[in-house]
């Protein structure tokens, strides 16, 4: 089976991060969040992957330049510009040429889904499409989906007002289609899966929910991208994993505690890092603390400064002397539209 696996969102959550490397490019531990996506999807069977893309296409194109990626091969489909969710399916899978049963992924989403049971639900229903469903606390961040006792679905509503949630059953951003479904979407125009096509397929009664309650993260925040790290050191998702890179320089004197250091960072003595994600080629100066928070790759945090409180500093940025971040970007400004 094929799947298209949709990674031309501008990530506008995680910016600064974002401003110039696609969300699915950034790490989750050692490799690309994409690369942990492919595996997935290679492991249960998938053949070939068609990456959809808009914004800044080349990072993928460079770091996968023999077109394979967890030893499948993966096409590439560049729109001309953004087309959303449905538009993008559409014009991916014109452009691969397909007419069979695929899959489509959000490609921000970590999730142990047995996608082979989600396949053989489809086909016992005789959907013309299914969703994978995750429950959630808080559902009005992503699509709700209420389904009958089949699993038919019987509305579809993205992102209602906080309280307004039918149920607590969200889109997981996992899908199974039928070829007709790419009729429903008019080519070359911006088109929402969650708010026009899934919504008509859910009044003709065509749409099905598979409900499953494996691991699933939506990275699209820094929370949540940081959580799914966590997840990984804390063993939540099979055995824990080390999170410091072989190629980091802890000095000594400095404490690193439940964190993701990348390769050629130095942490100088003194400094502290908790709970924290800092990239590949940061230094942390002497003194400093980092906790609960992101940084990005080449920046430099300054001796004595903070950075904590889920703040987030951008790929080489830079944290000056006894600064102090909380809950703060940096830069904050934006050079991308979106
Ligand atoms: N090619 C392409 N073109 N990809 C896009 C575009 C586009 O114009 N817009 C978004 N994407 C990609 C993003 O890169 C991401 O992988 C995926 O589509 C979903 O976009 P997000 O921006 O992450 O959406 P969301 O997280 O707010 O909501 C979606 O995911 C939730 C579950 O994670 C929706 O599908 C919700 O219904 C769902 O619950
Ligand atoms: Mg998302």
């Amino acid at each position: 089976m094929r799947a298209v696996v949709l990674v031309g969102g501008f990530g506008t959550r995680l910016r600064p991060l974002t401003t110039d490397l696609p969300k699915q490019m950034l790490p989750i531990l050692d490799r690309p969040m994409i690369e942990h996506v492919v595996e997935h999807l290679a492991a249960h069977g998938v053949d070939e992957v068609v990456l959809s893309l808009g914004f800044l296409p080349d990072a993928f194109l460079d770091a996968y330049p023999d077109g394979r990626c967890a030893d499948i091969p993966l096409t590439y489909a560049v729109e001309p510009e953004p087309l959303d969710t449905a538009g993008a399916i559409r014009f991916a899978a014109d452009e691969a040429g397909i007419d069979e049963t695929f899959l489509v992924l959000n490609g921000d989403v970590l999730t142990d889904l047995a996608v082979d049971e989600l396949v053989a639900f489809h086909r016992a229903s005789g959907a013309e499409g299914t969703v994978s469903l995750t429950p959630v606390d808080d559902p009005s961040r992503y699509g709700v989906v209420p389904t009958d006792a089949d699993g038919r679905v019987t509305g579809f509503v993205e992102k209602p007002p906080a309280g307004e949630a039918p149920c607590n059953w969200i889109n997981a951003g996992t899908y199974v289609l039928e070829p007709s479904v790419l009729d429903r979407i008019e080519p070359g125009r911006r088109v929402s899966v969650e708010r026009e096509v899934f919504p008509a397929m859910a009044d003709a009664g065509t749409l099905f929910g598979f409900r499953s309650e494996a691991y699933w993260v939506d990275t699209g925040t820094p929370e949540t991208y940081l959580g799914v790290q966590l997840d990984l050191l804390d063993g939540v998702r099979g055995p824990a994993r080390s999170g410091v890179d072989d190629a980091a320089d802890i000095q000594p004197g400095a404490t690193v505690r439940r964190s993701v250091i990348g390769p050629g960072v130095v942490v100088a003595g003194g400094a502290r890092i908790c709970d924290a994600v800092v990239m590949a080629g940061s230094r942390i100066g002497e003194g400093a603390v980092v906790e609960s928070s992101l940084v990005g790759c080449n920046a430099s945090i300054g001796p004595d400064a903070q950075v904590i409180g889920l703040s987030v500093v951008g790929h080489g940025a830079v944290v000056a002397d006894g600064e102090r971040l909380d809950g703060d970007r940096r830069p904050t400004g934006s050079r991308r539209p979106g």
